[in-house]
């Protein structure tokens, strides 16, 4: 193929959909980056070198140009997006939203930087301390580490992100709670077709979300063999490339993040759940007695209402001549903090600070127990006089011991023991210099030096939990996402939100910054531009650390500690959108393949429900069996992929003693749609558009184009298919309705009910699909993403600002806050330098990976099986083979493993 000179960005009028230029694409992927752009998904996953071997061109003397083209076209195309969502899709809850849009005192929405609305109410008890009814702002004790409920996380905003402050949204406020029909473009949209229980959200689950089961009894939904036997088994469709330890891992992730939920339970009043109408021939139908049995729901579950923090009608405002809400109709409070703080760990208010368990022996550690002599220590029980749900008596005594598995325990008990590594490491600094500094100042006291002997157990307790927090972040970023979106440009730019492009080391990383600064973006001087900006620059020194590298630091300095953050304009929490791109239940398998490290690691030794290792049964699970062998059997096993039929069997069953109803049970996948239309979610193509992507016109939209047309997946897809469009059916379309304003068609024209049908014809409900099924059916994705492209949209913008708004991930992660032995362990993944991994995994030099070090620091009965492993999220005993490949075969050493004859 003749090279040709490639311009780096060809923008398409409107908004950008992921969607480049012919030309463009041409440049970045040849033929087949030309041929998929008529889909609605996204072009970079086209494009050459962004998938395995296969994606590098034939024909090329070197394939490392069109390769560079196609790894930073997608880079580039991220950015934009990132661009895009920063200036489109923030929506606050808190009364902000109306300055946002006009202005205030001349500075443009974007660019205010403190609201009245975040400071805090006079009935805070640190309301004097940061200023009363005067100006507020943090200092002394409330800003040398993180609050109980993460108050003064911003110096200027104490309220933000704290304990009970609503949930934001990323969608405008009119478009939320669709079942409303709040203006006639939603009453165009849906046509008085949806409510909360309609589509019936078991019928869903049942149709659309049951695992096929070659041979049931040996599942027996879910419960497997009484005896743990191996013979047991229940199929699921799995990832070859992410493990069980990721999935609990971003359980682990959101039980720090939000809770809707209070102490493990909704609101008093409970809500019917479904199970009583199906659509027969189009039309929404009650179920018959044999109906309920042939789909085995259950008409008789009953569960708790979501809490409501506001449901009073919002005020509105007029900005140009339009009028905008000042809110969503209704908010919900997150009832954790919103930062990335291990408040799981370490508590989020009152209640939950009282179940987290100082060593007596030194304040500085948790308090951990030996059990039965094994290594390392485990978390104490729960005791009588401890706060607790009935449901969670026999757990670990931990801040959020809600939905407690096996994976729960395992993390909880893992970084506890983390941050007593790290205390001990401390404690052995001090003893051998005890007059050295340790970094750490006090913002009442700045200037005197606080030797390593000076230090408080309080300071050392809260300085391991910035440690623990920034470790749990930086594995979150540099290894965990990059496994579940296993390609190139998504490796770069997970590192670069770390460590910046610049950092990486790569001389084409900086190429890529030059370009998308250069001919991205260029020459604008838009002041609104200011914030669009600032996420571009942010890709060269990287989001962590951002504000912190100041000279002549001053703790006292408002401007140095706070300096380095930036909230777009718009006070952080995460959105609701957030939480439903989270409902991750497909992850987790019915039964786990149990291992023993002490024989052979290839052997499954017995196969235990997960149903048997939840709440008080995680706990005695895992002390008795110990922490190496659960690291083991989950990091062997693969988890399941998230797409239709692939939900947990026990978790459409699941018996939950706490709910006062007739069968105590309720399925958790049909749930979770109901919890999405009661927080007002909007449904799945309306939530595409609003964050910039290209709406369907069918369920037909979902097939994967890149099938040959005889392929069996192919097949199976269409079958889907003609299953969504039984359950959520069609109607006779009318093309005077326009039901958007968030798009319009390529041609300028409004998007209508016909979705570019002719007037008349019948067209599908496509708008009525709840959104975390239209995720789960998007079977075409970018290579080696366990997600799908619209849940990465929403990751996009909410993992950067939950780095961007947080000041001890930039501008105080510094030794005055961490310590220097803090900050180095941070850096280095643990003490002492960096270590690297042999060879170049996928072509880069890599340090042993943070979340490997911490095992093996905390768990060293796993070191020699770890030796083997690059990534701990890809499964254990899998051959990483050559560039981001997805093959299912064995390392060497593993070959005995029968999961590789599954
Ligand atoms: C054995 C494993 C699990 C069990 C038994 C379980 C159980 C549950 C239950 C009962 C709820 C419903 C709470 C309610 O709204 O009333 C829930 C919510 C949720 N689960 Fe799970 N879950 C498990 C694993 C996971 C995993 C692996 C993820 C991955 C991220 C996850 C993410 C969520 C999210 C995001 C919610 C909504 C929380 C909220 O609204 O604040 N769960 N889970």
């Amino acid at each position: 193929m003749p090279r040709r000179r490639c311009k780096a960005f060809v923008p398409l009028p409107r908004r950008f959909n992921g969607k480049v230029a012919q030309l463009t694409a041409l440049c970045r992927g040849g033929q087949k980056a030309v041929q998929f752009r008529f889909t609605p998904w996204v072009d970079f996953s086209n494009y050459w070198g962004t998938g395995d071997l296969s994606s590098l061109p034939q024909g090329y003397l070197s394939t490392s140009v069109p390769k560079f083209r196609g790894v930073t076209g997608a880079l580039l195309d991220l950015e934009y997006q990132r661009i895009e969502l920063i200036k489109f899709n923030l929506f606050d809850n808190n009364g902000t939203y109306q300055d946002y849009i006009s202005g205030r005192n001349g500075l443009v929405g974007a660019a205010i930087k403190t609201w009245p609305q975040m400071r805090l109410p006079a009935n805070n008890p640190y309301y004097a301390a940061v200023g009363g009814d005067g100006e507020q702002l943090c200092k002394g004790d409330l800003i040398r580490a993180r609050t109980l409920t993460g108050i003064c996380n911003d110096i200027r905003n104490p309220l933000m992100g704290s304990t009970g402050t609503p949930f934001a949204r990323n969608v405008e406020f009119e478009t939320t709670f669709p079942d409303l029909e709040q203006n006639q473009l939603t009453k165009n949209r849906h046509g008085g077709r949806i409510n909360l229980l309609t589509p019936d959200p078991q019928v869903i689950s049942r149709k659309l979300f049951t695992r096929a089961q070659a041979n049931p009894a040996s599942c027996d939904n879910g419960f497997g063999s009484p005896t743990f036997s191996t013979d047991a088994n229940c199929d699921y469709q799995k990832a070859p490339f992410f493990n069980v330890l990721a999935a609990y891992w971003i359980q682990f992730m959101t039980h720090d993040w939000f809770s809707h939920m209070e102490e493990g339970h909704n609101a008093p009043e409970m809500i019917a759940v479904g199970c009583t109408t199906g659509r027969v021939n189009n039309v929404e139908t009650p179920l018959t007695p044999e109906d309920v049995q042939k789909l085995g729901c259950r008409p008789g579950d009953q569960v708790d209402k979501t809490y409501v923090l506001q449901a009073s009608a919002p005020d509105t405002f007029t900005n140009n001549g339009q009028t905008y809400m000042t809110r969503a109709p209704k908010t919900f409070a997150n009832n954790n903090t919103a930062w990335w703080d291990a408040s799981q760990l370490y508590g989020f208010d009152d209640t939950s600070v009282k179940r987290v368990k100082r060593d007596p022996n030194d304040r500085a550690k948790m308090l951990l127990e030996t059990v039965d002599g094994r290594q390392g220590g485990y978390l104490p029980v729960l005791g009588p006089s401890d706060p607790a749900a009935p449901q969670w008596m026999g757990q670990e005594s931990v801040a959020f011991p809600d939905n407690w598995t096996i994976g729960m325990s395992f993390y909880h008990n893992l970084f506890a023991r983390e941050h007593n590594s790290f205390v001990d490491a401390f404690r052995k600094q001090a003893a051998a210099k005890p007059n050295g500094d340790s970094g750490l100042r006090d913002p009442s006291n700045p200037t005197r030096i606080i030797r390593n002997q000076d230090v408080s157990a309080d300071d050392l307790f809260n300085a391991a939990r910035l440690v623990v927090a920034a470790e749990i972040a930086k594995i979150h970023t540099v290894e965990w996402t990059p496994q579940l979106l296993y390609d190139e440009p998504l490796y770069k730019g997970m590192n670069a939100n770390w460590n910046g492009l610049l950092g990486t080391g790569d001389p084409d990383d900086s190429k890529a910054l030059s370009d998308i600064v250069v001919h991205g973006f260029g020459k604008s001087k838009n002041a609104t531009k200011e914030s669009q900006w600032y996420s571009v620059f942010a890709s060269g020194p990287g989001i962590f650390g951002m504000g912190s590298k100041v000279s002549h630091y001053s703790i006292t300095n408002p401007d140095n500690v706070n300096g380095g953050v930036n909230h777009f304009g718009s006070p952080f929490n995460f959105p609701e959108e957030f939480v439903t791109v989270y409902r991750l239940h497909p992850l987790v398998p019915d039964l786990i393949e149990v291992r023993d490290v002490s024989k052979d690691p290839n052997q499954v030794v017995q196969k235990v429900a997960v149903i048997e290792t939840f709440e008080g049964k995680a706990t005695e699970a895992m002390r008795s069996r110990g922490m190496a062998n659960w690291g083991l059997s989950m990091g062997r096993q693969r988890l399941g992929l998230l797409t239709l039929h692939n939900h947990p069997m026990f978790l459409q069953n699941i018996k939950l003693p706490r709910l006062d109803t007739p069968t105590q049970q309720v399925d958790v996948p049909a749930l979770d749609l109901i919890r999405d239309r009661e927080h007002g979610v909007p449904r799945f193509n309306e939530f595409r558009r609003q964050y910039g992507l290209r709406s369907l016109t069918s369920y037909e939209d979902f097939v994967d184009q890149h099938l040959a047309p005889d392929s069996p997946q192919r097949k199976q897809q269409e079958e889907t298919v003609a299953q969504l469009r039984e359950v959520y059916g069609t109607h006779v379309c009318d093309a005077s309705k326009v039901i958007t304003d968030a798009q319009v068609n390529d041609d300028g024209s409004p998007i209508n009910d016909c979705l570019g049908h002719p007037n008349g014809s019948v067209v599908d409900n496509i708008e009525d699909v709840d959104t975390v099924v239209g995720w789960l059916a998007e079977f075409t994705r970018p290579h080696g993403f366990a997600i799908s492209e619209t849940q990465f949209v929403v990751f996009i913008l909410n993992a950067s600002r939950r780095l961007f708004s947080d000041r001890f991930f930039t501008s105080s992660f510094r030794p005055e806050f961490y310590t220097q032995l803090g900050v180095d362990w941070v850096n280095n993944n643990g003490p002492g330098p960096v270590m690297f991994e042999a060879g170049t995994p996928n072509g880069h030099k890599q340090p042993v990976s943070p979340l490997k070090r911490v095992m093996m620091r905390n768990i060293p009965e796993l070191n020699s099986e770890l030796q083997h492993v690059v990534n701990v999220f890809d499964p254990w005993g899998r051959d990483r083979g050559q560039y981001y490949t997805l093959e299912w075969t064995p390392r060497p050493d593993a070959k005995s493993d029968p999961a590789f004859q599954q």
